[in-house]
This record gives C-alpha cells, sequence and structure tokens, in this order.
C-alpha cells in the first residue's frame, strides 16, 4: 500500500460545510488516481478516475463561484480565472493521457495536481471564509 498522495489537515477548513467536504472528497479523489497510477496495470480505471476528477472539479467550482456570487466574495474574478485555468490544465491532462494510452510515472502530473490544489485551497478559497453561508 503506497501513501496518500494528499493527506488531510483540519488547516484546509475554511468553515463553509458543502465547500469543506467537496475539498476533503477532492484530496480522496486524487488519492485514487495515485493509487491507481502506482498499480500501473489498467487503463480503463485510470481513466475512470481522471473523468471522475474532472467532473467533481467542474461541480466544484460551480458551486463555489455561486457561493462567491451569493456573498460578494472579494477577488471573485481573480478567483474565477485560477478556477478557468486549473480546468484547461485538467483537459490538457486528460487528453494527454488518451493520446499517449498512458501517463507514464505520471509523478509530473500527481505533484502538478496536489500543489494546486493545497496552494489553492490554502490562499483563494481561504477568502471564502469571510463570507460564510
Ligand atoms: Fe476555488
Ligand atoms: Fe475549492
Amino acid at each position: 500500500m503506497k501513501l496518500p498522495l494528499l493527506e488531510w489537515n483540519d488547516v484546509y477548513l475554511i468553515g463553509v460545510e458543502e465547500l469543506d467536504f467537496e475539498h476533503k472528497d477532492l484530496f480522496n479523489r486524487l488519492n485514487e488516481l495515485h493509487e491507481e497510477l502506482a498499480r500501473h496495470d489498467d487503463t480503463a480505471r485510470i481513466d475512470n478516475c481522471l473523468g471522475e476528477i474532472y467532473a467533481r472539479v467542474l461541480a466544484h467550482f460551480a458551486l463555489e463561484e455561486k457561493f462567491m456570487q451569493e456573498t460578494n466574495s472579494p477577488n471573485y474574478e481573480e478567483h474565477k480565472s485560477e478556477h478557468d485555468e486549473f480546468l484547461e490544465v485538467l483537459v490538457d491532462i486528460v487528453e494527454e493521457f488518451h493520446n499517449n494510452s498512458g501517463l507514464g510515472s505520471g509523478t509530473g502530473l500527481e505533484d502538478q495536481l496536489r500543489h494546486w490544489i493545497i496552494d489553492h485551497i490554502q490562499t483563494r478559497d481561504q477568502e471564502l471564509s469571510l463570507g460564510k453561508m
């Protein structure tokens, strides 16, 4: 059993229940991908994980953006553009996976996902705690 890619820590909580729930869920989904990549033997399962991550990230960003608008959160435009950039990165990752039918060791990809999610939750998403539901 490999170590998880991401370990949840309550310092990541922003105090908005639905959003915290989804952040934890994203951690779990990325850890699942990490395990599938380590197993390295089932392209269809890796593909499923990627599809699931993309769908959940998309839904999560939509919920967060709705929340920001409803609570007049600061820095809406900047926050949304970080989301949009990340979605482009995710699309590239999925396309590359389909074109090469594999991600190699996946290490670069995992580092990218891990850093992005942790940085984003600790900076932009923390601003959301100012306008709790
Ligand atoms: Fe966000
Ligand atoms: Fe978020």
